[in-house]
């Protein structure tokens, strides 16, 4: 909250700055100050057609800390049992989906599915030679297509609807794979998604046929959750 309080002061003080030196500047500094509005703008177009996380920030994804508030094991215990079938959209490096391998157990599955190789490579480097290798199977998919035969039992969906363009089409497929009772986890990040962005991906799914769980929010720092059934 204080970061979010902070960013909207920066935001703000440098509006304000920029409008007031435009008063008292001279034809060259003028040039310059065009060049660096011309430069972010530019950087803005940028950010907008990336909207994909960078293989380069797979790291910063993994990091030891974040397991001190966003604990896979604590915020999906209720949510998965031994044996389960887990797809871990967007799986990124695998922040989740080597717990979610401890958790479904032997007799379970996760298919780690992502968009970028070099994502689905860094989890590769992890699992290798380890007891998850059979328990994890890497997939890649479409921009605008998941394209798994599998049924499953949970689709753990963190951080990653905000950076799919079709989501209605992403929830209708979703529903088509899931089991009777299956369930979506949802998590988009605070920052990035707005709440009246974060209600219309809800509404979205719910138009793709997907039903929410009447007083199920889950906690996870950092998150806007939502958990849905097929309905
Ligand atoms: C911000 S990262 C989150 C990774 C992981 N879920 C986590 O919480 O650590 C988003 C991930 O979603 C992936 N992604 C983006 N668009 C996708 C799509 N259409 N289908 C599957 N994965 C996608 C990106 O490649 C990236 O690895």
């Amino acid at each position: 909250m204080l970061l979010g309080i902070a960013a909207y002061n920066y935001r703000n003080f440098d509006l304000i700055a920029r409008q007031y030196s435009q008063c008292f500047i001279t034809p060259k500094q003028e040039t310059y100050s065009n060049r660096i509005l011309q430069f972010r703008r530019n950087q803005t177009i940028t950010m907008r057609k990336n909207r994909v996380c960078p293989v380069e920030r797979a790291r910063s994804l993994d990091l030891r800390i974040r397991r001190w508030f966003q604990n896979p094991q604590k915020i999906l215990y209720p949510y998965i049992n031994d044996g389960m079938t887990v797809l871990d959209l967007g799986c990124g490096p695998g922040f989740f989906s080597l717990d979610l391998a401890r958790m479904v157990g032997k007799n379970g599955r996760v298919i780690a599915s992502d968009l970028q190789d070099g994502m689905l490579q860094e989890l590769q480097g992890k699992i290798e030679a380890t007891e998850y290798a059979e328990r994890i199977v890497l997939h890649k998919c479409e921009e605008d297509r998941i394209g798994i035969a599998d049924r499953v039992d949970l689709v753990l969906a963190f951080y990653v609807i905000h950076e799919i363009p079709d989501k209605t089409r992403l929830f209708r497929e979703i529903a088509s794979i899931l089991n009777p009772n299956g369930i979506v986890f949802i998590s988009e990040p605070p920052f990035h998604v707005s709440g009246k962005a974060f209600r219309l991906t809800i509404q979205a799914a719910l138009e793709a046929g997907l039903a929410e769980v009447p007083g199920e929010r889950p906690r996870a720092m950092l998150s806007k959750t939502a958990v849905l059934r097929k309905a």
